[in-house]
Formats: structure tokens, C-alpha cells, sequence
């Protein structure tokens, strides 16, 4: 049973007036425009694209473009960019306000991708705070008043934690809300996130709002999170992997409207999920078999606990057209009930931790040496995500 606030906190992001405190975190290679869609079918809230990079962007590379795309039921547009560099980022922002492609633009700060850390990219990135500030700068300066938002994980490792700092600096700066996903780039995903921290950052930042993010899994986490922390809203990632319909969950707890009647989650309904999404993602690819490929990584988050055998598993998984997708799902029990628990808690990313690489000398100090410049010109690679 979940519980409902009786009154809709609802969320200010500069002019943007969000009707419930919940945003869809940026997911590399999930949150396109197809997977957003069918979220803000069942919720409300602010739902953010997959990461864009911001050289990519300022290139107009053709994939980064169709990235950037939103279906014309999308309002708010999200945008999140990632970036090293405070004149590309400050052009990608620039870019997206002067063509009208976004309302809303976050930037990433949170990646623990190796490959990135070690170029001084991602979550290692804010440990240089001349640069981080540089960058929050450009972005907002550029961004014709469309609001930008930071989101960051806690610091490097807890040794070497930014996340007070960040959140100080991004507020100078003029970003318009901050979100922490409350983990050190060491953790990865590994562990719980340490609310405390969110609560911290809270604490620190007062001018605008401050979101906290990591293993919401529920709306009675995301409840359970702004009761303990204080946060103005929640930012959901992997609990919506595969459970669309979470944004429902989170609308109506959160009292805003807009959200659809609670789900009675049978095999049946989330199997005309799963269909519905490998539709919306074979119109965001034009193209049939790639979006019946980009459904395969969905197929065991949606079917987590349910009676569904491992040969039709794997049939999902190498289906190339809609037709035999439908023929397959066809032969699921549509009744099988919701099985409770097993379809519930942790599903994608978890991993253990692991020591961030990082560049030579990177800790000695908190400014960026100008020696280090030749290495984030590196940094702006295609990776994976936060
Ligand atoms: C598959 C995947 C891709 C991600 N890509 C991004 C990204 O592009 N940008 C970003 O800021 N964070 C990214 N993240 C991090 C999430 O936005 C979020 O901070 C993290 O998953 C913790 O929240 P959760 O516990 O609700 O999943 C990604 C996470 C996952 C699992």
C-alpha cells in the first residue's frame, strides 16, 4: 500500500513549474524519446534525455542530433549535457536555446566510467572547482534563460568528497536546482546510496532546489527519501527500468494529477507495456529492426518475477520484428497475476566498487594545472552514462 501525500509539493526549476517533485534521471541508452514517452503516459514530472555530448552536439554529429529529438508531447524538454570544456559547453547551450531544442538543460557531473574519470571527465571533474564553475558558467550564460541544473554524485571517493562544494558553486553559479545521486564515483552503483548526504547538501544550498537520487525503487522511497533528507524532489533511475507505469505510482502519491489510475500489473498489462515501448522505440528509430534490437535489453526488467520461461526470454531477445514480438507475447498467460515481491527492489547497474582512475596528479590540487588541459581535451569521448 503506498502511501499519498495529501498535498502536491510541486517543483520549481527556474521558470519551469514542475506538477510533482519527480524526475526521470538521464539514462544512457534508455532515456530516448520513446522510453520518456511512455513514462510520462503513465506520470507526471520532468523527464530528462539520455546524456548528449556536448562537442557531438556543437558538431551536429547526425546520432547526437536524432538524441536531442523530443515527440511534440514532450513539454518540458529535457536536455543533459555532458562536457569538459566551458566554451564547447557553453556553445552546445547556446545551440540548443538560439534552435528552440530544449526548456530545461541538466549537466552531468556524476559519470564513473573509467574511461572518462581518467581524463578528468565525469565525476572526477568537479574535484577541480575553477573548471567546474567555469563550465555551470558558460552553460548558464549561454543558455538564453532556460534553466540548467547540475547533477553529481558525492566526489571521487570518500576521501575526496565535491558534492558541498559543487552544490555551492552551481548555486553561484546560477543553476537552478542540483541533484546528487549519492554515491562516490568509487561506489559505481555498488552499495545504498548515502541519504545523508542529500540531507547534507540540503543543508548547504539554500537558494534553490536540491534533488536527491539513488535507489528509489518505490514511490514510498521517494516519500520516505523527502521525509528524511528534505529534498525538494526525487530523481528516478533504474526503479523505472522495465516499470514504466513507477511514474504513475510517483503522480499519484504525490498528489499532482496527471498521473493514470493505479496499475493491476498482470502479465497482460505489462506485456502491452513492454509492446507499446518496442512500437515507440521502432518510431524514434524509423527503422523496425533496430527498435526490436534496442527492446532486448529490456526483456528481463519488465518480465523480473513473472512466469515467463527462459525460451520465450530469449525468443524476445533476438526478435526483429513487431509481428514476432506480438506472436510471442501472445503465448504469455495474460492473467498470471503480479507476483509481488519478486518483480519488486534492485534492478539494473549494481557492480562493486572500484578505485577511480584518474589523471597523473589529479588530487594534488583542487584548481586545474594548466598542464591538465591537454588531457580533458580528451575527455569528451561517447560513453555510457552517470
Ligand atoms: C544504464 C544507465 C545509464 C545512465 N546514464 C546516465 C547519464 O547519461 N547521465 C547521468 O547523469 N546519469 C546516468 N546514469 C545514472 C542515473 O541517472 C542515476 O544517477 C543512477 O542510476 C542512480 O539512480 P537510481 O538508483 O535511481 O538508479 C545512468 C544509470 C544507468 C543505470
Amino acid at each position: 500500500m503506498t502511501t499519498t501525500l495529501a498535498s502536491a509539493p510541486a517543483l520549481r526549476i527556474g521558470p519551469i513549474e514542475v506538477d510533482v517533485p519527480v524526475v526521470l534521471a538521464p539514462m544512457a541508452g534508455i532515456t530516448n524519446t520513446a522510453f520518456r514517452r511512455l513514462c510520462r503516459e503513465y506520470g507526471a514530472g520532468l523527464y530528462v534525455s539520455e546524456m548528449i555530448t556536448s562537442r557531438a552536439l556543437v558538431e551536429r554529429n547526425a546520432t547526437t542530433m536524432r538524441l536531442i529529438r523530443h515527440h511534440e508531447s514532450e513539454v518540458p524538454r529535457s536536455v543533459q549535457l555532458y562536457g569538459v570544456d566551458p566554451v564547447t559547453v557553453g556553445r552546445a547551450a547556446r545551440l540548443l536555446a538560439d534552435e528552440d531544442r530544449a526548456d530545461h538543460i541538466d549537466l552531468n557531473f556524476g559519470c564513473p566510467v573509467p574511461k572518462v574519470t581518467r581524463k578528468g571527465g565525469g565525476a572526477a571533474l568537479p574535484w577541480k572547482s575553477d573548471l567546474f564553475g567555469a563550465i555551470v558558467q558558460a552553460a548558464v550564460g549561454n543558455a538564453g534563460g532556460i534553466p540548467v541544473t547540475v547533477k553529481m554524485r558525492k566526489g571521487i571517493d570518500d576521501d575526496h568528497l565535491t558534492f558541498l562544494d559543487a552544490g555551492r558553486l552551481a548555486e553561484d553559479a546560477g543553476a537552478a536546482a542540483v541533484a546528487l545521486h549519492a554515491r562516490t564515483a568509487a561506489q559505481f552503483y555498488s552499495g545504498a546510496a548515502d541519504w545523508s548526504a542529500i540531507a547534507a547538501l540540503k543543508r548547504a544550498v539554500t537558494s534553490i532546489p536540491v534533488l536527491g537520487n539513488g535507489d528509489i525503487w518505490s514511490a514510498d522511497d521517494a516519500v520516505r527519501m523527502m521525509a528524511e533528507t528534505g529534498a525538494d524532489g526525487v530523481v528516478v533511475g533504474r526503479g523505472c527500468l522495465g516499470r514504466p507505469w513507477l511514474f504513475g505510482d510517483l503522480a499519484r502519491t504525490f498528489g499532482g494529477g496527471g498521473g493514470s489510475a493505479p496499475v493491476d500489473a498482470t502479465l497482460g498489462f505489462v506485456a502491452a507495456a513492454f509492446r507499446r515501448h518496442a512500437e515507440l522505440l521502432v518510431e524514434f528509430f524509423e527503422d523496425e529492426g533496430r527498435g526490436c534490437r534496442d527492446i532486448r535489453k529490456h526483456v528481463a526488467w519488465y518480465f523480473k518475477g513473472y512466469p515467463v520461461g527462459g525460451d520465450i526470454r530469449a525468443a524476445l531477445a533476438t526478435a526483429s520484428t513487431l509481428a514476432e514480438i506480438d506472436d510471442l507475447l501472445g503465448t504469455l498467460d495474460a492473467d498470471a497475476p503480479y507476483p509481488g515481491a519478486a518483480a519488486e527492489g534492485q534492478r539494473g547497474r549494481a557492480g562493486t566498487p572500484k578505485r577511480p582512475a584518474l589523471p597523473e596528479g589529479w588530487l594534488h590540487s583542487r584548481d586545474l594545472a594548466a598542464d591538465a588541459a591537454d588531457t580533458l581535451a580528451d575527455a569528451e569521448l561517447d560513453h555510457s552514462g552517470g
